[in-house]
């Protein structure tokens, strides 16, 4: 499996995807402001693979304290917390997991410094292994949706890089493969950072699926030629009514899905899904800077000075949504109570600690 980004004894460990697919490099951070600069940079993306990044980073932060007292290192934690709050404002995940690591440290203040330290190490490396086998699970429940055999597209990459393995929406369609379905995929190239035709396509092929990359502007016509069967996509914040903040360009896939019968479908496990905030609207959006739009490899590619929008996602309204995959199974329309529901199934559940 894909090694996207991992616990190590000197530090915390990303595939460089900045560089992919021509160079599969690794850097490795040793602090959790390096950290936050590679969430920034993009050198990790991908919601749920920006949430346990970020919890690394913080437990980063604990391990190299230099804290003598539980108030000294609560200083150096709420740190390194608002370093990684302030990387990217869309992706819920990352919000939910410092979140989880602040929790923690609630439960831990009376235990003594070094037992702090390793148990939000620790809770760290928990989330890592939860999200692959959420992964897992969001797979087998959305395989049954997956044609026996056709095209499948999905838009940005929501794969094992996006996350720590195995991919929630990529994952949906590597369990349908491993069941013998005979899917060919269709990435869309997803202007303008090129997560698909770099990183979908990459990890795909690896594994051997069979895989074409179409610019964004020919998903229309592959569904009217009725090359594309299904549609999965995935998340970075999914509101209590349904509607899914993804990838730019995800709202005109799905609006295109309607229009030619096409289920479209979203697969996120439930620490994507954010029931404080009611729709869509009030879905916080990235703007990213103007030379991902001006420039492509370094190079110009429109006019000086001309004006730009970069928002880095868009919000699709729950209505265009067939279903939601979890980790705990399918939710459908109406969200506020299906989601709901999942939500107390979850809560539920004891987190180990
Ligand atoms: O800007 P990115 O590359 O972080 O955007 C990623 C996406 O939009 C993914 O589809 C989403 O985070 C889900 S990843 C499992």
């Amino acid at each position: 499996m894909i090694q996207t980004l991992e616990w190590t004894d000197s530090g915390v460990r990303f595939i460089d995807q900045t560089k992919l697919p021509t160079e599969e490099t690794y850097v490795t951070c040793t602090t959790c402001t390096q950290v936050a600069n590679a969430i920034r940079k993009m050198v990790v993306r991908g919601a749920p693979a920006i949430g346990v990044a970020a919890a690394m980073g913080i437990a980063l932060a604990v391990k190299t304290s230099k804290a003598e007292t539980v108030g000294e290192l609560k200083r150096d934690f709420d740190e390194s917390c608002e370093a990684v709050r302030q990387t990217r404002p869309t992706a819920v995940n990352l919000f939910w997991a410092i979140r989880r690591m602040q929790d923690k440290f609630e439960t831990l203040r009376i235990r003594p410094l070094g037992q702090i330290k390793q148990a939000l190490i620790d809770e760290a490396k928990r989330m890592h292994a939860e999200d692959i086998a959420a992964n897992q699970a969001m797979g087998r429940f959305g395989a049954t949706l997956m044609p026996a055999s056709g095209g499948v597209l999905t838009h940005c990459n929501a794969g094992a890089l996006a996350t720590c393995g195995y991919g929630t929406a990529l994952g949906v369609i590597r369990a349908a493969v491993e069941q013998g379905k005979k899917i060919h995929v269709y990435a869309d190239e997803t202007r303008p950072f090129l997560q698909g035709s770099r990183l979908t396509a990459w990890e795909l092929m690896k594994d051997g699926i069979p895989t074409t990359v179409i610019s964004d502007n020919m998903a229309g016509a592959m569904m009217l030629q009725g090359k594309i069967a299904a549609i999965v996509v995935g998340a970075d914040c999914i509101a209590a009514n349904g509607d899914v903040a993804n990838k730019i360009g995800t709202y005109t896939v799905a609006v295109l899905a309607k229009e030619h019968g096409i289920p479209f479908y979203v697969a996120a496990p439930c620490s994507t899904v954010d029931f404080n905030t009611p729709d869509g609207s009030k879905i916080p959006i990235e703007q990213r800077n103007r030379e991902e739009v001006t420039h492509m490899a370094g190079k110009a590619i429109a006019p000086e000075g001309v004006q730009v929008e970069n928002p880095a996602f868009d919000v699709t309204p729950a209505k265009y949504v067939t279903a939601i995959v979890t980790e705990r199974g399918i939710a459908r329309a109406p969200y506020e109570a299906s989601l709901a529901k999942m939500a107390e199934a979850v809560q539920n559940v004891a987190i180990p600690r």
